[in-house]
């Protein structure tokens, strides 16, 4: 039973509606130091989804922008391969959108894939008008291909393309004046209505976050949106930075909110296997260009699985690598880059190659080995394309989001646009709500907690839950193992639960908190599909449905 309500919720509400006056919100323009602030729009997270929001936002009110690391700590800033978007003749939209629904397995949302996909050329030139560099040949933008796309229809700045827009969307956010930029704030939970005993409709009211030198502040916000990205963290291996706990799903979770298809999680093919490298992605882009996949005695086995070969859905790529590995019983497979040739990695993959230099690898001369590891979230909070979620006032946008844009296996190089449109069509929608007054919110409640003791606990907790997960819900799947899944998070998630109430609050443990509650909600997700499709393998049920539904989890039914 994943439990969301506590006593320190009950005690905060019984305070705020006993002596409502105590908790009015102060003027804006409060230190950060204190316990309450107030804005007109938080969002939480600073990725392409979050900044883009704010920019948007930015001309008509008061914007919070928080973030728990540093600007650098978000997939957005990791991303290789590029952007997807129609921008040569040769393509075109209705192709674009036939490979997404064909890499969705028959679950993608037609109209949020039409939404989205049709806004990508326009994307892509707002990106180039804002300063973003991505590469050009003969005056024109260079794309590149990945796996199941069929046309060339991927913008890149080299392999760090992420980066290029990051830098690009924060000079829009960083001058301006209306933008408080909040590094090193942890979000922790939402503040809605309900949990303050009040009568009138849910509502999400703000949030309270926790600020670098441990103190909990209150911001009450008109609006907040959640654009907190990833999960990647739930695994032990994995693409994603260290930020990607799943702090935004388990914070709507708890606040009321439905989940989306959260069973599909997406292995990127090739992370690089090595001790001192083990989230190193190695772009898809890669094979886009010409390298292949093969096995330690150099041969290429991915035409056994798929005609299109190293080109296939990233599903059917990391399945086949993951089963060579077992058949084979070794680690790892490789990813031979040298058909690509020097000329074209030393330009196109410069920073890849660089960093394999580091590690001394060179794969303009060997093959380098690799490992499926998790990288994206298919699923998400449920939301709409304008990332409106169960909650008024709570809005769910990017990664976190669950739109049905991927269906069951996501398309490389869809998720940035995907950020980028829900971030337009969020600030849009927030923009045509009444602008009603910031609510005022109860300070937080650490009445009864004592110092920690026993900081162990959550590195042994945080590595339980990893490992379980790697074991038993990787990707390939069976009743049995999901099963004993549960049974360990279950008893991982007591021992934090108790454990949390009553110490102060720290990053790592709000964390492993989220991640705990995270593990279970995919493992549940992933129970309630009796059939294999896209990125859910089971050996139970290794056949695909005629009729493609969605998993839908909801607090109230757990
Ligand atoms: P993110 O960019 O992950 O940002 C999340 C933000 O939320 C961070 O600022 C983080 O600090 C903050 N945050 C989280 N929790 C809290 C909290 N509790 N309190 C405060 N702040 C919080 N997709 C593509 O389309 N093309 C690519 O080439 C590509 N390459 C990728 C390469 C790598 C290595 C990875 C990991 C992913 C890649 N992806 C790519 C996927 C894509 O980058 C992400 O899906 C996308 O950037 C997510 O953006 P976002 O804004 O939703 O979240
Ligand atoms: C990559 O460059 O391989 C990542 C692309 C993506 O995840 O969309």
């Amino acid at each position: 039973m994943i439990s969301h309500s506590s006593a320190r919720w009950v005690y905060i509400a019984v305070c705020f509606v006993c002596n409502p006056e105590q908790y009015g919100v102060e003027s804006p323009d409060m230190k950060v130091q204190t316990k309450q602030l107030k804005t007109d729009f938080l969002i939480i997270g600073s990725g392409a989804a979050g900044l883009l929001a704010a920019s948007r936002l930015a001309p008509h009110g008061q914007v919070m922008l928080v973030n728990k690391g540093e600007f650098r700590d978000s997939s957005t800033w990791n991303a290789q391969g590029g952007i997807a978007g129609v921008s040569s003749d040769k393509d075109s939209f209705e192709s674009h959108v036939q490979d997404t629904l064909n890499a969705g397995a028959g679950l993608c949302h037609e109209d949020v894939v039409r939404a989205i996909v049709s806004r990508g050329t326009e994307i892509i030139e707002e990106l180039v008008e804002i300063g973003t560099r991505f590469d050009r040949q003969d005056g024109e933008l260079h794309l590149t291909k990945e796996g199941g796309h069929s046309s060339r229809r991927i913008a890149h700045a080299k392999d760090a393309t992420g980066r290029a827009i990051s830098e690009a969307l924060l000079s829009l956010v960083a001058p301006h004046r209306n933008v408080r930029r909040l590094e090193q704030h942890t979000a922790i939970d939402l503040i809605t209505s309900r949990r303050l005993g009040q009568n009138y409709d849910q509502r999400c009211l703000g949030a309270y976050v926790l600020n670098p030198v441990g103190k909990v502040m209150a911001i009450a916000a008109r609006f907040t949106i959640l654009a907190t990205g990833g999960v990647g963290k739930v695994y032990l291996y994995t693409s994603n930075p260290h930020a990607a706990s799943g702090d935004g799903i388990a914070m709507a979770w708890r606040a009321g909110c439905s989940m989306m298809n959260l069973e599909f999680i997406q292995f990127h093919p090739t992370c690089l296997f090595h001790r001192q490298g083990s989230n190193m992605l190695l772009s898809e882009a890669l094979r886009g260009e010409g390298a292949h996949l093969v096995d330690q005695k150099g041969r290429r086995f991915m035409f056994d699985y798929d005609k299109r070969g190293e080109l296939a859905p990233r599903d059917i790529v990391a399945r086949a690598i993951d089963h060579e590995m077992k058949k084979q019983g070794v680690d790892c497979m490789y990813l031979d880059a040298r058909p690509i040739g020097d000329v074209e990695i030393a330009d196109h993959f410069r920073n890849i190659h660089g960093r394999l230099l580091e590690l001394g690898l060179d794969m303009t001369q060997e093959p380098v080995p690799v490992v499926p590891a998790a990288h994206y979230l298919c699923g998400g909070i449920r939301a709409d394309v304008h990332g409106r979620t169960d909650i008024e006032g709570l809005y769910a946008i990017g990664e976190t989001a669950g739109t049905g844009l991927h269906g069951a296996n996501r398309l490389a190089s869809n998720s940035l646009l995907e950020c980028l449109v829900m971030a337009d069509c969020c600030a849009s929608d927030v923009l045509k709500q009444p602008q009603t007054p910031v609510s005022p919110v109860p300070v937080w409640d650490e009445s009864g907690v004592v110092p920690e003791t026993e900081r162990i606990q959550i590195k042994q907790n945080w590595d339980e839950i990893r490992a379980t997960m790697s074991h038993y819900v990787g990707i390939v799947r069976s009743d049995e193992r999901l099963r004993r899944a549960r049974r360990r998070l279950r008893l991982i998630q007591e021992e934090i639960d108790s454990y949390y109430w009553k110490h102060p609050v720290s990053r790592d443990l709000l964390e492993l908190r989220n991640l705990a509650l995270i593990a279970e909600l995919i493992v549940q997700s992933a129970q309630q599909r009796h059939e294999s499709r896209g990125l859910h393998y089971s050996t139970d049920y290794p056949e695909t449905d005629e009729l493609a539904k969605d998993t839908v989890l909801k607090p109230d039914d757990t």
